[in-house]
């Protein structure tokens, strides 16, 4: 996968965007969705700091139940909590896990910063157990302070 030739297509939508922050958004995750061919779920969640929990603001793939997700609970929980990305080779052992799909073999949650600030995460779902490498960690994570430079 050329993670650079991707991140400048990521830039050049976001730097079209229009003032529908969620349409972004949501272009965004089917953009990845689409030429990753592990990315089976790609997903953005936003931080509300007064009732501590996540809530899903745009996704590509398949509806998910869990629109709305308590810090500490499940992965995306807690990066809300931890601040740090997490790469989970298989969600099967995992503990503290929420099931989406059950086709879902392995997940990567990277946190999104504004000036410091952990304000929400991208979500990526797998249907292929050990799917992500740090490079996929690096990608988002420069994804990601693209988007708040410019979104947010
Ligand atoms: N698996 C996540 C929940 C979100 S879904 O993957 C869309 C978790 O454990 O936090």
């Amino acid at each position: 996968m050329d993670y650079s030739a991707l991140l400048r297509n990521c830039k050049t939508l976001l730097s079209r965007s229009s003032s529908n922050e969620e349409e972004t958004l949501t272009q965004l995750c089917e953009l990845l969705q689409t030429q990753i061919d592990y990315y089976n779920w790609v997903g953005f969640y936003f931080a509300n700091q007064d009732t501590q929990t996540l809530h899903l603001k745009a996704f590509a793939g398949l509806p998910t139940d869990h629109t709305v997700i308590p810090f500490g609970k499940g992965i995306c929980g807690q990066v809300a909590v931890s601040n740090n990305p997490f790469l989970v080779d298989d969600v099967s052992a995992q503990d503290n896990y929420i099931a989406c799909d059950i086709h879902v073999k392995s997940e990567l949650v990277v946190p999104l910063f504004v000036l410091g600030e952990n304000i929400g995460q991208i979500d990526i779902d797998s249907n292929t157990i050990n799917a992500f490498s740090n490079e996929d960690v690096r990608f988002l994570e420069e994804l990601n302070a693209a988007i708040a430079e410019t979104l947010y």
